[in-house]
């Protein structure tokens, strides 16, 4: 079977070289880089299509193809559309049917269509059923993010519409998004929870409907075990306690040097709530007698201090966070600090693990959470948002604590659950563990698209074909991108 991945953002490279240090470089690599690479492994092809940058400051996205060492079947494409620089993914629409085309060119010169596309996020979607229209060859839709659930939040006053959509281009990847549920052959969710609450919002209704549509597959995503496993300790091990030991010696006064950490690691988005965590520790003189607070932000050093390297999204966050530990003066308890790649992230979790600590990610809402899983898997304990995929990935609790995420006296209770209880530790950790070995393998992951791809090319999944493509997505491009007139915001995510 010869599978192409469709992404038009995030652009690839062998190393992952931006992972987390940029909005567009976030879980959706290291998932299309493993289903591919567990593909290949398994005597397929695959192809992951993205685009070519021709930019400085992004040097690695240049050459016109590229691979992974060590995985033969496995080619990264990327195939340029309009200006040579990098976009972030918000202005990548009107190029798309550009990028559409440059990829149609490239099978057509090779002599031969792939068996199956699928397409990733709401670009890789409407690439993925413009490529079907062209083809003939049927696609999955996997969303990563939906786009409806990102506008809600940022939807404060009446008229905050126009300036959000303005900014990121919702009135397209919402249409987007629609036509690659509605066209698609099989929609994938990460998790029950990402199929039921995520695509119940009002804004697909017509394109799909979650209460009846046999087209949902939940297929999990996987862990790199290889890396993610207490054992797999590697060559980066000692570099990234020796760097663990410096911010301590920089930030965490001498006397809490012993003390385990609370670990935080993901994009300073304001989705990931990271203020909550903090606010735990600001209402909790027992948990701050009891552990530090490791925040991990990749790209960026010592940020609570030195603010000036974030980027324009990250500084209200930084600002936020850093008036709440002067407030509350948990300056000597908390630290911040950047590493950078997975097998630093899993020595992270094992010093973690050996020094009794626990991983926490109070998000607003994670549709399935894979740095948690990722921490099972070291057995590193988790206390995480109840809202979304965490409630599957941690067996409703019982592999890890469930937390309310507007609520820091509960993150800081179930938090003192493990650390003051070794017993109740050990447990979480041990279930942690064996949960995300059993259940969370990209091999299991890569089987499910294969399924998927032959059950559509036996023509036993299709999708809504008459459903129209908008034309913004088209040959030549109209000026105008569309906008949302009017919009029905959902209060909050539906809690688990
Ligand atoms: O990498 C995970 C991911 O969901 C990507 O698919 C996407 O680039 C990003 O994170 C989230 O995007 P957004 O904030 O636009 O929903």
């Amino acid at each position: 079977m010869r599978v192409a991945f469709l992404n038009p953002q995030g652009n690839f490279d062998p190393h992952n070289s931006y992972l987390a240090s940029h909005p567009d470089f976030g879980g959706q690599l290291v998932y299309v880089r493993e289903v591919a690479r567990l593909l290949g492994q398994m005597g397929h092809h695959a192809d992951i299509l993205t685009r070519r940058v021709t930019d400085p400051d992004w040097p690695e996205f240049e050459a016109p193809t590229d691979a992974y060492p060590g995985h033969e079947n496995v080619r990264i494409l990327r195939i340029p559309c309009g200006p040579e620089r990098f976009l972030p993914k918000e202005d990548l629409w009107p190029y798309l049917g550009e990028w559409v085309e440059g990829v149609a060119r490239h099978y057509r010169e090779e002599g031969s269509w792939p068996d199956f596309w699928t397409g990733h996020y709401a670009d890789g979607g409407l690439a993925a059923a413009l490529l079907e229209e062209a083809s003939g060859v049927p696609f999955t839709f996997t969303g990563h993010s939906l786009g409806a659930w990102k506008l809600d939040p940022l939807l404060k006053d009446e008229d905050d519409l126009p300036a959000a959509d303005a900014r990121y281009n919702f009135g397209a990847r919402i249409r987007a998004e629609r036509v690659a549920m509605a066209r698609s052959a099989a929609i994938v969710a990460n998790s029950e929870a990402e199929r039921r609450e995520q695509y119940d919002h009002p804004a697909y209704r017509g394109a799909v409907d979650v209460r009846d549509d046999g087209r949902f597959v939940v297929i999990p995503p996987g862990v790199n075990l290889d890396i993610f496993d207490p054992d797999a300790r590697g060559e980066q091990e000692e570099e990234t306690r020796e760097s663990i030991q410096a911010a301590h010696e920089r930030d965490i006064d001498p006397e809490r040097r012993d003390l385990p950490a609370v670990i935080a690691w993901s994009r300073l988005d304001p989705k990931k709530n990271h203020l909550a965590l903090v606010e735990a520790f600001a209402g909790s003189d027992e948990l701050r007698g009891q552990a530090n607070l490791v925040m991990i932000t990749r790209g960026l050093d010592d940020p609570l201090r030195e603010p000036g390297g974030a980027s324009e999204e990250e500084r209200p966050i930084l600002n936020a966070l850093i008036s709440a530990v002067d407030r509350s003066d948990l300056w000597g308890g908390i630290s911040a600090f950047g590493l950078s790649g997975q097998t630093a992230l899993a020595a992270l979790y094992r010093w973690g693990a050996d020094t009794g600590g626990v991983f926490c990610l109070p998000a607003e809402y994670e549709p399935f959470g894979m740095t948690v899983v990722e921490a099972m898997a070291v057995g590193l304990p988790v206390v995480v948002t109840q809202n979304g995929g965490p409630q599957e990935t941690t067996d409703g609790g019982q592999a890890g604590l469930l937390a309310d995420p507007r609520d820091p006296e509960d993150i800081a209770a179930k938090l003192l659950r493990l650390l003051s209880d070794r017993e109740t530790w050990k447990a979480y950790a041990d279930r942690a563990l064996e949960r995300s070995h059993d259940l969370y393998n990209w091999r299991r992951t890569a089987e499910g698209y294969l399924r998927l791809a032959e059950e559509a090319r036996r023509g036993e999944r299709g999708g809504d074909l008459s459903f129209p493509i908008p034309d913004f997505a088209r040959q030549p491009a109209p000026a105008e991108l569309p906008r949302l007139d009017n919009w029905e915001p959902q209060p909050e995510h539906p809690a688990g």
